[in-house]
Order: C-alpha cells, then structure tokens, then sequence
C-alpha cells in the first residue's frame, strides 16, 4: 500500500512540475486539446488589461488545463492583426480578442473564421464581426451604475454635469454613456454642459479636454461622468489644480488602486468593479468548450446592430463601490490591501474598515 501511495505522489509532483515549467503567457500543456490565443488592446486605456486580465485568464486557462497563448496589442492595431496573424499559423483553435476597434477586430475575426478557428469577443463587442460568443459586463449597467452614483453624490440640487466619454473606438463607451444618460436625463435641475469623447481612452488627452471644458463654463461644472478611473483622475488632477477637488463629484470605473485610493481621499465619488475573475472564468469556460466542439452556456444574446446579427453572450454583473463599500474590492482579493493601503492611506484604509 505504502509503494502505492508513494508512486502516486511521484506522479503528481511530476505534472505539478511540468505545469510550472511551461512558464508565463505561453502553453500550458494542458490535458485539453486545442490552444486559446488572447489579443489584448493596451497598456494605457486602463491598468486592468496587464494587471488584472492577464493574470486572471493564465490562472483560469490553466486551472482548465489548455494551452494558451496571451499578447498585448499596445494599442496598435498594426501589432494587433500581426500578433493574430503569427497566432493563427501558430495552430490557435480558438481566439479570443479585445478588439481596440471593430473594422480590425472583424478583419482578423474573418481570418480566423476563414481557417475555422473559432473567436470570441472578450469585453468589447465588434460591431460587425463573427465571433462566435461575446463576454462582458452588462455595459448599460456600468453606465447606470455610474449615473445613480453621480446621483448620490451631488443630491438633487441644480447641477452642471460634464461628461468625459470613453474611445468612440470602443462599443463599450456608447453603452456606458447611454446607461449613464439614462439615468441622469431624468433628473430636471441637472444641465449636461459639456460632453466629449476621449480618444484611445488616453489620460493626457483627457485632462486636456477637460482643462478646455472647465475654461469654457468659466469652471461652473458641478459633476463629472467620467467612464473610467484613468479619465476620472485625469479631471481630478485638474479640479486640484482649481483647488475644487472633493468639491466636484466625479465618477470611474475598473476598482483600480489609483481610482479606490481617490474615492478613499474625497476626490472620486464612486467607482465600477467588475469582478474580472468572473470575465476571465467565463470567457476561459466556453473557449475551452469551443476547443471540445462543444456549445457552450451563454446567459443573453446582444445586438450588433452593425452586422445585423445576435451575439450569444455572458453578461455579468457590474458593482457600484463608493467609500463605505471599498472594503468589498479588498476582501475580494481583487486588490492588494498592502498596496491600497500604503502610507497616508493606512489610516484612511482603516476608517473605511479595512483592516
Ligand atoms: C473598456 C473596458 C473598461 C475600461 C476601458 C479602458 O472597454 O470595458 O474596463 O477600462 O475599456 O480600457
């Protein structure tokens, strides 16, 4: 009995090695057949892709046990239809991209599909493409959540309200406004005074826009909808500069460290945590499903109005966090709390119960 035992062990050590030597990003040499292909948009729209999508999908790819293989486009949809093309003759069956505009997404979506490899749309839908699934966060909710949060933080009083708009590039950047609109439409002692896209998500393009807004209402802006945490403190860094941060409201998105550690300092009403594991597991389930040849479960179908079709989708739920609610994000292992709450924001860690 005991040889049993101790053969067995030899065994699992053995593939706990091999797992670990295959290294970061590339195959895992799972026991599933196939290999997932991830084409990332950037670096600089957001934090989330390196630090939180990266790591979520190679923990989940390999937790399924399949080879994958994780590039960053770096913003360039040059790099982006070459890092698909390399991985399309590099044997992917399943490939799944954030496109960083729908004409390049559909483009290589086409290729893909013209090989028979299946493609998934992860986060950001293409208008007009093929992919076979479409994962995300319900968008329209992002925006509402950003709405109401707006809400709560200026009250009902009169109100000027700017809004700083992710990339036109983006879908998801109409379906947040257009939940953001939703909501704060409604509220009559509210005056939209300024509303503008900011391209590529890009900060020191926002913080440029929203210098020219504050000049241009002579700094009687009262709220701003901003879409994500990078735009948000890009108008904070120019609200301190007006000495009016903490005075005027502002909204983000991603439960990134900078954006939470505004809302712990006064200056960020509210941010969105999507709980990007949930995307990860999601978009891993029915691209490995994919590889099986198998139909996975989706939970919507989404209209791409472009290409005039229904997308099957997973559309998870987005969470509004505020000061008192920061705690969640921690206790979600979603951020490091050693990183949070590092220096001055110790103590404004511990008022806000974490501990
Ligand atoms: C969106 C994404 C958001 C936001 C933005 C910037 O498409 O859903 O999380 O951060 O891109 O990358």
């Amino acid at each position: 009995m005991r040889k049993g035992i101790l053969s067995l062990t030899a065994v699992t050590a053995a593939a706990v090695l091999t797992l670990a030597a295959c290294g970061d990003g590339e195959e895992s040499g799972g026991e599933q057949q196939g290999k997932i292909g991830v084409i990332l948009p950037d670096t600089k729209s957001s934090v989330r892709w390196e630090s939180f999508d990266r790591p979520l999908l190679e923990q989940s790819f390999k937790t399924a046990g399949v080879k994958y293989d994780i590039q960053n486009a770096e913003g360039s949809t040059q790099r982006f239809q070459t890092i698909a093309d390399q991985m399309l003759t590099g044997g992917v069956t399943v490939l799944v991209v954030t496109g960083l505009d729908s004409n390049s997404a559909a483009a290589v979506q086409r290729k893909a599909q013209q090989q028979g490899v299946k493609t998934i749309d992860y986060d950001r839908l293409t208008l007009g493409g093929v992919a076979d699934y479409y994962v995300s966060f319900d968008n329209v909710k992002v925006g509402e959540e950003q709405g109401k949060g707006l809400q709560k933080c200026l009250g009902d009083k009169k109100a000027n309200i700017a809004y700083l708009n992710g990339a036109p590039t983006d879908n998801n950047a109409t379906l947040f406004a257009q939940g953001a609109h939703s909501v704060l439409d409604k509220v009559t002692s509210y005056k939209k005074v300024a509303e503008q896209a900011v391209p590529d998500w890009d900060n020191q393009q926002a913080a440029t826009i929203f210098e020219q807004m504050w000049t241009q209402q002579d700094g009687k802006i009262d709220g701003v909808l901003a879409a994500n945490d990078g735009v948000g403190n890009a108008a904070i860094a120019v609200l301190k500069k007006n000495n009016r941060a903490g005075e005027v409201p502002v909204t983000g998105q991603d439960a990134t460290v900078q954006g939470l550690q505004n809302v712990l300092d006064g200056n960020q009403c509210m941010t969105v945590y999507k709980p990007i594991k949930q995307e990860a597991d999601a978009v891993a389930k029915l691209a490995v499903g994919l590889t099986k040849g198998e139909k996975g479960e989706t939970t919507a179908s989404v209209d791409d109005p472009q290409g005039k079709r229904k997308v099957p989708s997973v559309l998870l739920t987005p969470i509004g966090v505020f000061k008192d609610n920061v705690k969640q994000v921690v206790d979600d292992g979603f951020v490091k709390k050693e990183e949070l709450c590092a220096g001055a924001y110790a103590a404004k860690c511990k008022d806000a119960g974490i501990q």
